[in-house]
């Protein structure tokens, strides 16, 4: 099965998950945007009564064409099922992402959710974290100085810049710098490194955020966290 059979796979198994007058965490990302896709026939064909809750100017474009209702995440209590994407999981289920610059309101979405599903194909499992660059958001003032500090903590930053060559921009109008590192060996320790740092926004790892992890394939996996 190629790649976007496999996230075609998981977004529509994700779908099926959702139950009448849930509020639904909607993710970023090629294979969420599958997920809403199967979700928004759900809705149309089967009268599936849900609001969504979205992670990204892309995802709400794409979730209010297609006819599902969005909500801001601030009226609503809490939201009952999250499903996102990721870019790398690791053995306890914890993640790397932000490969589409919308870690911060997934971060936000997440943390507000009871439960928080992540579809990925199978070349995102990964333990040591790694071999995909960790994105960490960043204020635009000064953003020289904190490349800076990062290069001088050995991380290896690149600010992210588009297929044009213009600096990539976030919805919150921040800055990426993506970090290439080959291995993360203390996902934990780095992550409390960055959130220390000043300019920085948030950062790409999920830690004890994923409850479970549906993984595509000849047969889907579903991993849970223990
Ligand atoms: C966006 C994300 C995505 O969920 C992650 O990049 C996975 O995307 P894709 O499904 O396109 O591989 O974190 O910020």
């Amino acid at each position: 099965m190629d790649i976007v059979e496999q996230k075609k796979q998981v977004g529509k198994y994700a779908a099926s998950l959702v139950e009448d007058k849930m509020t639904v965490g909607l993710g970023t990302g090629s294979t969420v945007k599958f997920f809403v896709d199967a979700l928004a026939e759900r809705v149309k064909n089967e009268g599936l009564d849900i609001i969504g809750v979205t992670t990204s100017n892309r995802t709400a474009e794409q979730a209010t064409s297609l006819g599902i209702k969005i909500v801001d995440l601030d009226a609503v209590e809490n939201i009952d099922l999250t499903i996102d994407g990721a870019d790398r999981v690791n053995q306890q289920l914890d993640g790397i992402k932000g490969g589409g610059a919308a870690l911060l309101f997934e971060k936000i979405v997440a943390i507000n959710s009871k439960q928080n599903i992540w579809i990925v194909d199978e070349t995102k499992l990964a333990d040591p974290l790694g071999g995909f660059p960790l994105p960490v958001e960043v204020v635009t003032y000064g953003v020289g100085h904190l490349i800076e500090l990062f290069a001088k903590a050995d991380l290896h930053p690149v600010l992210r810049k588009d297929a044009a060559g213009e600096t990539v921009v976030t919805d919150n109008g921040n800055y990426i710098i993506d970090l290439h590192l080959d291995q993360i060996e203390n996902p934990v320790e780095l992550a409390d490194w960055l959130a220390q740092q000043v300019g920085v926004i948030e950062h790409g790892l999920f830690i004890n955020i994923a409850n479970h992890v549906i993984v595509a394939g000849e047969e889907i996996k579903v991993l849970d966290r223990k």
